[in-house]
């Protein structure tokens, strides 16, 4: 949040006063720092130094062609989860040659596209995937670039909904299984077998799960060696959680100099989304009117759950602060809700603040799986994005008309 700053009572983006964007792009609006986007990126570019590595942006956390390239130009890969990112990434002037592709439901068509465009790897999650890679690469007469994703069962100790690395989730095969299908894989002539992949959770704000996670997977690649098989590098997912309230997280530049120190020559390949782009983003919403009920105090404003599901989908916190203070404010604890049609319809909680009719509220650390994750429930068109830097800013995706979210629709003829 440190591109964030209050100048003279108002929230600032890097240079730029909010209550100026609102009042040129209109409410509500996600607006993001670049300077914050590429000091987060640089950490862990410089965390790693000299060890070979690639930085696998995670697209889902964020796939506004903007940030896209923003990344790109800083030699940034990516992490696609669908023929749909992965296109967005070229778009955006990424190189596919630095993409993994991940996911537990790759299509034919989606295999089929990918290996033509060349991509740096698969990251396969079960044995009928492998097959399918082995079949569409042998129609297709190329070798496809691989990885099975295992799943360590290790606890990631955070939300269960995006947990990912425990037996019981869908994601990646078990260690014995993923021994099987490297031999498998080896004595095909359509695979190359590149790494070993894990990605155990998001939002991780402790190392042990980590640690416990690459143990496991060192010990496989050392068990895969004595079988003849040869790794490459380890891809070890996500990156950390990051400081939604006060939260205590990882330090980067420990966390990865620890994995560096277990892996001896092995390429390292992250996936972060959440810690590149998460503190980079605010959601600015208006506030349309003040209802005091008998015993609960409602902010109703103009952005909804369809623009920033976390806190209804996880009962995820976000920071609410008012952009610049008025002075016939109202001093209260609010709930901070939408207009959509759901209780379940909130943005925040038991916020205490000072508000009147017309301010602005910005909800803070939402530059990842927000804008992302929106939708136009209740025919809402989704905001506008803006990108700023230093005292400049630029619109990165139109604000929705209504015309545009029924386009597609037809009524019946008779
Ligand atoms: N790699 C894979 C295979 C993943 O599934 C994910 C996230 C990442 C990398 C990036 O993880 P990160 O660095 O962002 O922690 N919508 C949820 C988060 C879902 C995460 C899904 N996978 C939220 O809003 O908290």
């Amino acid at each position: 949040m440190k591109n964030f700053p209050f100048i003279n009572g108002i929230l600032h983006a890097e240079s730029v006063a909010v209550t100026d964007l609102m009042e040129h792009y209109g409410s509500p609006l996600y607006i993001y720092s670049r300077a914050e986007i590429e000091s987060n990126w640089q950490q862990y570019k410089q965390a790693f130094s000299e060890h070979p590595h690639l930085i696998c942006y995670s697209v889902k956390s964020n796939s506004n062609l903007a940030v896209l390239n923003i990344l790109a130009k800083l030699g940034s890969g990516f992490d696609v989860v669908s023929i749909g990112e992965l296109h967005r990434v070229i778009s955006a002037g990424g190189d596919p040659a630095r993409c993994v592709f991940s996911g537990v439901g790759k299509t034919v068509s989606e295999v089929q596209e990918a290996l033509g465009i060349g991509i740096y790897c698969f990251n396969i999650e079960s044995e009928s995937e492998l097959d399918r890679v082995i079949s569409v690469a042998e129609s297709m007469g190329v070798t496809a670039p691989i990885s099975i994703r295992v799943n360590p069962d290790v606890d990631a100790k955070t939300h269960p909904y995006i947990s990912t690395g425990l037996k019981e989730n869908k994601f990646g095969v078990d260690i014995e299984s993923a021994l099987d299908l490297y031999s498998k894989a080896e004595k095909s002539s359509s695979l190359k077998v590149c790494g070993v992949d894990y990605h155990i959770g998001s939002q991780i704000t402790e190392v042990s799960p980590f640690m416990d996670a690459l143990d496991k997977a060192l010990d496989m690649i050392r068990q895969l060696a004595s079988e003849g098989i040869k790794i490459e590098h380890l891809d070890i997912g996500g990156g950390i959680g990051i400081d939604y309230d006060n939260t205590q997280t990882i330090d980067i530049s420990s966390y990865i100099k620890d994995v560096i120190n277990r892996v001896d020559g092995l390429e390292i390949i992250v996936e972060p989304g959440r810690s590149i782009v998460g503190s980079a983003g605010i959601f600015v919403t208006k506030v349309e009117y003040l209802k005091q009920n008998s015993n609960k105090s409602f902010v109703i404003v103009d952005g909804a759950m369809n623009d920033l599901l976390r806190p209804s989908l996880y009962n995820a916190h976000h920071n609410a602060i008012v952009v610049h203070e008025s002075e016939n404010g109202i001093s209260e604890t609010w709930d901070i809700v939408g207009p959509v049609c759901e209780t379940g319809d909130f943005l925040a909680k038991d916020r205490y603040m000072t508000i009147a009719e017309g301010d602005y509220i910005a909800l803070t650390s939402v530059g990842a799986y927000s804008f992302s994750m929106s939708s136009n429930y209740n025919t809402r068109p989704r905001a506008a994005e803006v990108m700023v830097w230093e005292n400049n800013h630029t619109i990165v995706r139109e604000r929705e008309t209504i015309a545009e979210l029924y386009k597609n629709e037809k009524v019946l003829n008779d």
